[in-house]
């Protein structure tokens, strides 16, 4: 199979679909790879490193979309500013596309719709079931840790304040209050680093079995006021709930807002939009100065002034909605996705073509587009199809 790994286009991101080291094992399963030139260069991985692993280095994304049937990718397909290409423009019938596709957000509906139109079969990373043997194909888990990681140092950073409680000639200074809602992979990652880094933890999960993580990384645990079986569904995983725990849930928040400093924000039940869980109103309650860091918005994001990909100051509040996270640190975050990568490939190429299997659980989780439809069950939940 020809595996194409054009360099990724978003504004600041870092990352690369494959490692030098990853390029080396796909080229040893009887693959042809062609990299884009300098895709690894923002995770400091340089185009003599793909050659010596045997891989080619081709001049244009265009190259790389056109001789490859399959594309893998970071970031969902999307415009590029400097040529006024769209990535999906560049794709063909028939070719095979695995990236990060979050195709429940209604940003990406259109793009989705696009893929599906032009033949391409899409295949997203943020529906890897989280099952035992799925595990080693998780990049979400992996970008996660990373996103939870770096979002609290990125919120830390603005922060008008120190973080821990500091004692000076002038007198103690008192630690922040930070608040983690969604204690799931990212959460818990964040929650361990605010507290590293010295601020009194509180955190807010619907799960009774991430609240027990959460208290057991140190946090005070603030009830939501959401029954446990309204919580949990089939596997585990978190149900969205209905409109009134919703609403209950934005009271239990409310209440506890104005003493925050940091807010991370990381709910989401798999596949679906995240639910909103700040409003504006809310937001105005908080200290000035403090910070929102809003990693759900690839979904929509949890609070309803997250700006999509940006940082803003909204009402005094710093709000962060920054996609790619990760993308600031390339080099971690390259290593783990590419390994990730490699194994979702290698799990679905037999014989060097795809073997997708609908009724297995992570074809049927990550299967995006096929047959000029859009069949990811969220997606088209959230597309009304
Ligand atoms: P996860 O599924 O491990 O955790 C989500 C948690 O949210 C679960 O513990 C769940 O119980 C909880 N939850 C669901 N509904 C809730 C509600 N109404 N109230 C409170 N908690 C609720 O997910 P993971 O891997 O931690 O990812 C979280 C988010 O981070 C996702 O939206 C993901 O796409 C995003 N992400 C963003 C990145 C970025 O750069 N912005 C990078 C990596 C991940």
């Amino acid at each position: 199979m020809i595996i194409g790994v054009p360099k990724e286009i978003m504004h600041a991101e870092n990352r690369v679909a494959a490692t030098p080291e990853v390029c080396a094992r796909y080229i040893s399963m009887g693959h042809t790879v062609l990299v884009e030139k300098d895709a690894g260069e923002g995770s400091f991985f340089h185009d003599d490193q793909y050659q010596s692993a045997g891989a080619q280095i081709v001049d244009s994304a265009r190259e790389v979309y056109e001789r490859s049937e399959l594309i893998l990718k970071v970031k969902e397909p999307q415009m590029n500013k400097q040529t006024g290409v769209h990535e999906v423009d560049l794709m063909h019938p028939g070719q095979y596309l695995i990236t990060f596709i979050h195709p429940a957000a209604p940003s990406n509906h259109q793009m989705v719709k696009n893929l599906a139109a032009k033949g391409v079969i899409a295949l997203t990373l943020d529906g890897v079931p989280r099952i035992s043997r799925a595990q080693s194909m998780d990049a979400l888990t992996s970008m996660s840790t990373c996103a939870g990681y770096k979002g609290v140092l990125m919120g830390a950073n603005l922060l008008p304040r120190f973080v821990p409680q500091i004692f000076s000639a002038v007198g103690m200074i008192k630690p922040i209050n930070a608040l983690i809602v969604g204690t799931g992979v990212g959460g818990l990652q964040a929650l361990a680093t605010a507290k590293r880094l010295g601020a009194r933890v509180f955190a807010a999960d619907i799960r009774p079995a991430a609240r027990e993580q959460a208290q057991s990384l140190g946090a005070q645990i603030i009830d939501l006021n959401v029954p446990d079986e309204a919580a949990v569904g089939e596997g585990g995983y978190a149900k969205a709930l209905s409109k009134d725990l919703l609403a209950a849930e934005r009271r239990a928040l409310a209440a506890r807002l104005p003493e925050m400093d940091l807010v991370f924000l990381s709910a989401l039940v798999p596949g679906k939009l995240a639910p909103v869980l700040i409003t504006e109103d809310m937001v105005k309650t908080m200290k000035p100065g403090a910070v929102i860091v809003d990693i759900s918005i690839d979904q929509g994001g949890n609070c309803e002034l997250t700006p999509p990909g940006e940082i803003e100051l909204i009402h005094k509040v710093h709000m962060v909605g920054i996609k790619n996270i990760p993308g600031l640190l390339p080099e971690s975050a390259t290593s783990m996705f590419a390994l990730n990568m490699f194994n979702l490939v290698n799990y679905l190429v037999k014989d060097g073509g795809f073997n997708l299997d609908r009724q297995d659980e992570i074809v049927a989780g990550i299967l995006t587009t096929l047959d000029g439809q859009v069949v990811h069950q969220g997606a088209k939940e959230a597309m009304g199809l």
